[in-house]
């Protein structure tokens, strides 16, 4: 593609995934690969991506003595999705720049709703109240065994964060949801196997760009 072609119009990709898949480095790889493509990419993350988003995040994830009640810990989430939104990705996409972020709604519905028990229908009707115009074009789930994600967090030597410490169930209800998701919405949702090399899965998350992003440039 030659730079004459590029669709200037902005668009939002997101990373989906356990602990342990690789998004944070295919979050990377995509973002040079775009940029090598002459887009203007921003790479971030939830929950955090502003300031005070990030503030948000070291609240969630710092493990605490007192428990944080699901529902506090799902408006946090959308606190500071809706910070991140407005403050950071919209502006972005207005400009014409290729949002990647690693993580988004469907990590609420996973985590909060399939993980901690709490109804999908409450989480997007809240998502929808606060901004219903927060929607990814693309949502690339990379997906992996638990044991191989866990393998993969636990090589990195560091804490656990408060989320990671859940059971091990937790996890197991939170890939399914996402799985569930890429197959309830295939026009909108791709899955990956995790389980290649880092090389193949930024292969095949290019192929799923270029046939779905890039078809109309
Ligand atoms: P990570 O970005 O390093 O994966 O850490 C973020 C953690 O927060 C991860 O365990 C997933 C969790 N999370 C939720 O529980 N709900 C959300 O809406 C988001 C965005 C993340």
């Amino acid at each position: 593609m030659n730079t004459s072609q590029i669709n200037k119009q902005g668009r939002f990709i997101v990373f989906e995934g356990v602990e342990g898949v690789g998004k944070s480095t295919q979050v990377k790889l995509l973002a040079q690969w775009l940029e090598s493509q002459g887009h203007n990419v921003i790479t971030t993350r939830e929950p955090g991506g502003t300031p005070l988003a990030e503030s948000i995040r070291e609240l969630v994830l710092t493990p605490r003595d007192e428990d944080m009640c699901s529902e506090t810990e799902l408006l946090l989430m959308m606190a500071a999705r809706l910070q991140h939104w407005n403050g950071h990705i919209k502006p972005a996409l207005e400009r014409g720049d290729w949002i990647i972020c690693d993580r988004f709604i469907d990590s609420s519905v996973a985590y909060q709703g399939a993980g901690r028990g709490m109804s999908e229908d409450f989480i997007r009707q809240i998502h929808h109240d606060i901004a219903p115009e927060m929607k990814p074009d693309l949502v690339l789930v990379l997906d992996l065994s638990l044991e191989d994600g866990w393998a993969r967090v636990k090589s990195r030597g560091e804490a656990l964060d408060r989320m990671e410490q859940a059971s091990a169930d937790f996890f197991v209800r939170a890939r399914q949801c996402f799985k569930t998701a890429a197959a309830l919405a295939p026009e909108r949702y791709a899955m990956i196997d995790g389980a290649q090399s880092m090389d193949e899965v930024a292969l095949a998350v290019q192929a799923q760009i270029q046939q779905r992003l890039q078809q109309n440039s």
